[in-house]
């Protein structure tokens, strides 16, 4: 019986197992055209984007026709399939573009880009090569462009990138610039059938210079900045974390930023890297934060002592500037979760991270109040009741404006 059940069982994973082969094998070599003329001797599954190229290459006439089908689309959707011949990828694409037109039908033309336009809306024009036949069609959320190219003489071997976007009224908007949309490009050689998924595997080295661009910000930034808050808003009501409250926020903030101005670099370089490619609140954000913390370190430097007149409004401008560091850098940090697109995991660590954070807040909060408020009853007969507290010091976070912190 056991035996039988488990057999059942491999023969439904086998079942399964071929089914959806197959019906993955449908969605290239095998897959039939709603039109039956229409057949190609090859087919690549292309790697992002739910995209596949099919093409039969003539070397009698040095042809080539290809299908593009681009699925999970809608008819508020563009898409393109492109050429390049130079060794850009979007910039100087010679490309194929579909999309629904005033009159609702789907319609295919050909719209090149210049070598310096990211800015683009595609618009219509004639190709560096003839495209003899073309025509597009919208099925079952698939876009396919159809397309005969008189491939240039003495190739066959090209970078080919292909992309999809949303359409205002009838103009192709820019497409999303992070994720698979910044890897959907490869070679491509016609007469070999071969190709290189250049996008997707050897943009390693810049998905590699991202993630380490992330976890350093994640780390320093989203962090440790906020711990050593915590460190510096919540140890410090204890008498015997005196002094070392002090030591562990600034050894805390100081590590924060030392890493952080590194992840701040590689960011500088990955936007210098990505001509054309702007993530401008990400940014500016990020350019903020550099300029909030390193203000930071100079406050640590230039803080008066703590009888100084003027301490009252340091104090005011370092507790205004961290807030604001922490704030920013949460914000900040799902910009770039948005802009580098990671697996979901990522994120809800982060998430699991603030909600940790959140929770210490919630209740030493309160606990810390409890505690400034008890000590300050004690102490009516003492009016200086953070005497114990050595110089450079601020005051523990209390009820009133003479405990607030505001008034080390
Ligand atoms: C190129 O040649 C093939 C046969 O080799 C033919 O089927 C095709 O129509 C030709 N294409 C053009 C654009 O002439
Ligand atoms: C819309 O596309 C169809 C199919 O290509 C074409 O026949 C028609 O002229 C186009 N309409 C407009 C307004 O461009």
């Amino acid at each position: 019986m056991k035996n039988f059940s488990k057999s059942v069982l491999f023969s439904s994973f086998l079942t399964i197992f071929l089914f959806a082969s197959s019906s993955y094998a449908q969605n290239c070599a095998n897959y039939n055209f709603a039109n039956s003329i229409r057949s190609y001797t090859t087919c690549h599954t292309l790697p992002v984007l739910n995209s596949f190229l099919h093409w039969s290459y003539h070397q009698s006439n040095h042809t080539v026709d290809i299908a593009y089908r681009h699925t999970g689309v809608t008819t508020s959707n563009w898409i393109a399939w492109a050429l390049n011949l130079g060794t850009g990828q979007m910039l100087g694409a010679q490309c194929l573009v579909a999309l629904s037109n005033s009159s609702g039908q789907i319609q295919a033309y050909t719209s090149p880009i210049s070598s310096t336009d990211y800015g683009t809306t595609l618009q219509e024009g004639p190709l560096s090569f003839a495209v003899p036949r073309m025509e597009a069609e919208f099925t079952n959320n698939e876009m396919i462009i159809y397309a005969t190219i008189q491939l240039p003489s003495g190739r066959t071997s090209f970078t080919h990138v292909w992309q999809y976007g949303d359409v205002s009224g009838t103009t192709p908007r820019a497409h999303v610039t992070s994720g698979d949309n910044l890897r959907s490009f490869g070679s491509i050689d016609f007469a070999s059938g071969t190709s290189v998924d250049t996008g997707s595997t050897s943009g390693g080295s810049r998905d590699r210079n991202r993630n380490i661009h992330g976890v350093l910000n994640v780390v320093s930034w989203g962090i440790l900045m906020p711990l050593g808050a915590i460190i510096a808003r919540y140890l410090k009501v204890f008498k015997g974390a005196n002094p070392a409250w002090f030591y562990l926020h600034v050894t805390c903030q100081a590590s924060a930023y030392i890493v952080g101005v590194a992840g701040w670099g590689t960011g500088l370089k990955l936007g210098s890297d990505s001509v054309g490619v702007q993530h401008n609140v990400h940014r500016n954000i990020g350019i903020t934060l550099f300029v909030f913390g390193t203000l930071q370190i100079f406050a640590l430097l230039l803080r008066p002592k703590p009888e100084h007149k003027y301490r009252f409004y340091w104090n005011i401008y370092h507790y205004l500037t961290g807030y604001s560091v922490i704030i920013l850098s949460i914000i900040n940090i799902f910009e770039g979760f948005s802009i580098l697109d990671p697996e979901e995991r990522w994120r809800r660590a982060y998430i699991g991270v603030l909600i940790f954070f959140g929770a210490c807040v919630a209740f030493l909060e309160p606990y810390t109040w409890y505690v400034v408020l008890k000590r300050k009853g004690q102490s009516t007969t003492t009016p200086a009741s953070d005497k114990y507290r050595p110089g450079h010091v601020h005051a523990a976070n209390g009820s009133n404006g003479r405990a607030n912190g505001y008034d080390a």
